[in-house]
């Protein structure tokens, strides 16, 4: 019961958050956000977004960790919440739909509930360990698809990521017959694998705030997951591919990335 109203109070506040970043919305094509870095970008957004929503679950669970892109960190409990306030933020800054604000719940290590909500695209998907994972309520499943010449993979990328790392790994994804895809948010992306709408996802350099909330729902709806968290993921950037577990081992087997 502690969980599940963790998660209930989660998808409020992330609710609330994903209509304060409609609200700061840029229009089409602009105005040029700052970068961090070459190709990385960052909003006022993700400032302003970050900060509401870690000032409102330190006042709800005032005990439990926080953990944010934009350093938003606090003294870590066992039960530690895990922010990405835009996930997908180039997208969000040349005013396209493809982003997220996800919240996702740690045990200790564990990963244990998630919310990642895509207001302009009308989507929000919630998983608590146990009990299921959901997209606007309706229970969700990895994809059932075999055959890698019917598959759909994507494969995120940053600068953190070599060019020639990159084009190695996607060379092999199209080897297998496979349709490549990159859409620019990771955390929908793993979403998608849970919901079946994409076989599989990988990205080399990804980190816990990108993830936290799409593990939960990966690992409810079926679907396979390499050992991000073991590998490195807990504390800086680390490799994973999430897959159907149909084409899973074929998948990890072509790009080089174990499973287990
Ligand atoms: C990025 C996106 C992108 C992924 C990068 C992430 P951000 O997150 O999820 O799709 O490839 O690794 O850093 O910067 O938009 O929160």
């Amino acid at each position: 019961p502690a969980l599940a109203y963790r998660l209930e109070a989660a998808r409020a506040v992330v609710h609330d958050a994903a209509r304060l970043a409609m609200s700061m919305r840029p229009p089409p094509g602009g105005p040029q956000a700052a970068l961090k870095s070459a190709q990385d970008w960052l909003t006022e957004t993700d400032g302003a977004v970050e900060a509401f929503i870690a000032q409102r679950m330190q006042a709800l669970f005032p005990d439990d960790g926080f953990m944010g892109e934009e350093g938003g960190t606090t003294r870590s409990g066992s039960l530690r919440w895990v922010v990405d306030p835009i996930d997908g933020t180039s997208n969000y800054a040349r005013g396209r739909c493809r982003w997220c604000v996800s919240l996702g719940l740690m045990d200790g290590d564990e990963p244990v509930a998630g919310v990642i909500d895509a207001p302009a695209l009308g989507e929000v998907y919630t998983a608590l360990r146990g009990h299921g994972a959901f997209l606007n309520g309706r229970p969700i499943q990895a994809s059932s698809v075999a055959d890698p010449t019917r598959a759909m993979i994507e494969m995120g990328w940053s600068g953190r990521v070599p060019k020639p790392v990159f084009m190695d790994k996607m060379d092999a994804i199209m080897e297998l017959g496979a349709m490549p895809r990159s859409g620019g948010c990771g955390a929908l992306a793993l979403a998608d694998v849970a919901s079946g709408r994409l076989d599989g996802y990988i990205e080399i350099v990804i980190n816990l705030w990108d993830v936290a909330a799409a593990l939960p729902l990966l690992m409810e709806a079926g679907a396979r997951v390499s050992p991000f968290l073991r590998d490195g993921g807990l504390t800086g950037g680390a490799t994973i591919l999430a897959a159907n577990p149909h084409i899973a081992d074929q998948l990890a087997q072509a790009v080089a990335i174990p499973l287990e």
